[in-house]
């Protein structure tokens, strides 16, 4: 009954979770959402017998002010997961490519491989974005590359002149998807900000969440940003009404009170230095911390089963452990439980 290629398709693989412990794996907030962000959605959740406002106009409103873009410019999604899927949707058919980086946001070759795309991982280097190489591995059959900036899991950034001479090599038909996921906290100088490449480059999109920075991650609201015939297309593959009103609400009360993250992301700014210094972890432009297999006292796998034993949850892969930084507090767990 079953698409036999699906059976190849790994398992998107969620951060654990374990009851008590403290959860440094899915690269979330500890902190709640915003109070009036709180306040707005269980104000909508009274009309759920509603459908939510399908064009999210309320919402796409906010954004495009905040981005200095206009509402035709903007998509919301369940996620920024849900426009990285409608934006393979929306380029590829079978055959085509997909080129992006890895080891990186692993729903990439995931959403490629539903759609009978092929994904081109592009292996990074020195733990970083390997733009020159991504743009050598761009074909005549790629449609679609993703540029994970910081990357997720190493957090690494790519700077502004290493993106501009990659785009400069991508054809003008290939969207460049700048998945800005982890913005927020990305104090690099020199790094590229999607907003910035729109005008010059009408292939350029940007990707950016409220699951991290604003603390909204249950209810699964992100947006993608660009050229209107983008996201007309993107909207076009949307399921409807898949932005429930409550994370509408949740996403624009967050947008008006936003200086009020500040300080939880200068926190975690600081957190994330304190765990690099104190483990040896490379230092990061996202929530989270990274580090290599090879810096390890042990095998990925094995240090964060340990961890786990001792209560605290992180994220391990092949290559290395991913490390979310949250608050003092939870760092203090970390570093009692990192005896090795
Ligand atoms: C790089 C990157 N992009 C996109 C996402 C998707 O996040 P969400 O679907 O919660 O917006 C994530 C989540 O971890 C991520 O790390």
């Amino acid at each position: 009954m079953i698409r036999a290629d699906l059976s190849a398709l790994p398992k998107y693989v969620p951060g654990k979770r374990q009851e008590g412990a403290v959860k440094l794996s899915s690269n979330e907030t500890t902190q709640p959402p915003l109070a009036s962000a709180v306040k707005a959605m269980q104000s909508v959740s009274a009309e759920a017998n509603r459908y939510p406002d399908m064009g999210a106009i309320e919402l796409r409103t906010e954004l495009a002010n905040h981005l200095g873009l206009s509402i035709d410019q903007v998509a919301v999604g369940t996620g920024s997961s849900a426009l990285c899927q409608q934006l393979v949707q929306i380029t590829c058919t079978a055959g085509d490519e997909i080129v992006f980086p890895w080891r990186s946001f692993e729903a990439y070759p995931l959403f490629a491989q539903v759609v009978g795309a092929t994904p081109v991982a592009v292996p990074l280097k020195d733990e970083a974005v390997d733009l020159v190489a991504m743009g050598e591995a761009i074909t005549e059959r790629t449609r679609l590359v993703f540029v994970c900036n910081p990357n997720n899991p190493t957090g690494t950034t790519v700077t502004t002149a290493e993106f501009q001479e990659f785009l400069a090599k991508v054809p003008s038909d290939v969207i460049v998807a700048l998945d800005e996921a982890y913005f927020e906290y990305n104090k690099a100088t020199d790094t590229p900000v999607a907003t910035d490449f729109l005008a010059s480059h009408p292939n350029v999109v940007g990707l950016r969440t409220f699951s991290k920075a604003f603390s909204l991650a249950g209810v699964r609201v992100g947006y993608c940003f660009g050229a209107a015939n983008i996201i007309e297309a993107l909207n076009k593959v949307a399921i409807p009404f898949s932005v429930s009103a409550v994370a509408q609400a949740g996403a624009v009360a967050s947008l008006r009170a936003r200086d009020e993250l500040d300080e939880r992301i200068s926190q975690t700014v600081v957190e994330r230095a304190r765990i690099s210094s104190e483990l040896g972890a490379m230092s990061s432009e996202a929530n989270f911390v990274w580090m290599p297999a090879a810096t390890l006292p042990g095998a990925p796998a094995d240090i964060a089963a340990v961890l786990a034993e001792r209560g605290v949850l992180v994220r391990a892969f092949p290559e290395g452990i991913r490390i979310t930084a949250t608050t003092a507090e939870e760092t203090d767990a970390l570093l009692k439980a990192w005896d090795f």
